[in-house]
């Protein structure tokens, strides 16, 4: 993977190569980087330009990242989830999809997604399973109107998934046990650990007593940091710590670091 750099593209990640710890936060890294990628310059300076306006007006991250996805989206769904390209968007959903197939999912499953984006995976899951049992939620109304688009495009209309906006990570309207499958990718790597926490709070009572919550996280073996307020990096022990206090278990996977994808994943089933 190209180093994201000091503004990393959110979603940036789809290639290899990651160097666990790096800093981008750190000044001596911002500057190394600048004078080695003097043309990604500017296109940084826009960044942070936009990330102090959205902060200013958006105090609340939520709210923050949903400004950030609007602007994105509005320039184009597949690049504001994350797939510079057509192709790379589709290679990035048959990724997620034929990992959780071959770990088990069904078609009778009942899936949520958290940060569906545009469908990019949630097309093919909710092809597979039956009629009705795909939940996607997003922060983005802009980018679940783009996902109504993709399932248009994809003619699958009949299959009745829920596409719903959330204000929040509680599933408080959402039934208890009711999930086998949770799958969150590429979200938590844009989320503050106040977000992930209250996601994880709350994640084990929609989980049947045999489900799994699978999530990816950019990963650092250094300083946890974050560039702008867009793309997170945590330690591995600070998140499996974190599903441990709200009573989970976390397990590292480690046949999704053989993957082409420049995050990691975690696992997270009901301790008792
Ligand atoms: C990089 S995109 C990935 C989308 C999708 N998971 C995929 O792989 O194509 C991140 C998505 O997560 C959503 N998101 C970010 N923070 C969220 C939160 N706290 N709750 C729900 N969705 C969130 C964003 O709006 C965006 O659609």
């Amino acid at each position: 993977m190209p180093d994201p750099g000091p503004a990393g593209a959110h979603g940036a990640h789809e290639s290899g190569g990651r160097r666990l710890t790096t800093n981008r936060a750190a000044v001596g890294h911002r500057v190394g980087y600048a004078v080695r990628h003097p043309e990604r310059v500017p296109r940084h300076l826009v960044r942070a330009g936009r990330d102090a306006w959205l902060r200013m007006r958006h105090p609340d991250h939520v709210a923050y990242y949903r400004a950030v996805m609007r602007h994105d989206t509005s320039r184009g769904a597949d690049a504001a989830v994350g797939s510079g390209t057509r192709e790379g968007w589709l290679r990035l959903g048959a990724m997620q999809f034929d990992y959780l197939v071959s770990h088990g999912l069904r078609p009778g499953d009942r899936m949520l997604e958290i940060g569906c984006g545009n469908l990019r995976a949630g097309w093919r899951f909710i092809d597979y399973l039956e009629t009705g049992n795909y939940y996607g939620i997003d922060i983005s109304p802009d980018i679940l109107i783009a996902a109504q688009d993709t399932l248009a495009r994809q003619r699958l209309q009949h299959k009745l998934p829920r596409l719903t906006p959330v204000r929040d990570l509680r599933f408080a309207f959402l039934p208890e046990a009711h999930f086998r499958v949770v799958h969150a990718h590429s979200v938590f790597s844009h989320s503050p650990l106040h977000v992930i926490d209250e996601c994880l709070a709350h994640v084990g009572r929609v989980l049947t007593p045999d489900g799994w919550f699978d999530f990816t996280f950019d990963r650092t073996e250094g300083t946890e940091h974050h560039v702008l307020r867009e793309d997170f990096y945590y330690r591995t022990q600070t998140l499996v710590a974190l599903a441990q206090a709200h009573g989970l278990r976390a397990r590292f996977m480690d046949d999704w670091e053989a993957l082409p994808h420049g995050q990691s994943k975690l696992r997270v089933t009901l301790a008792r």
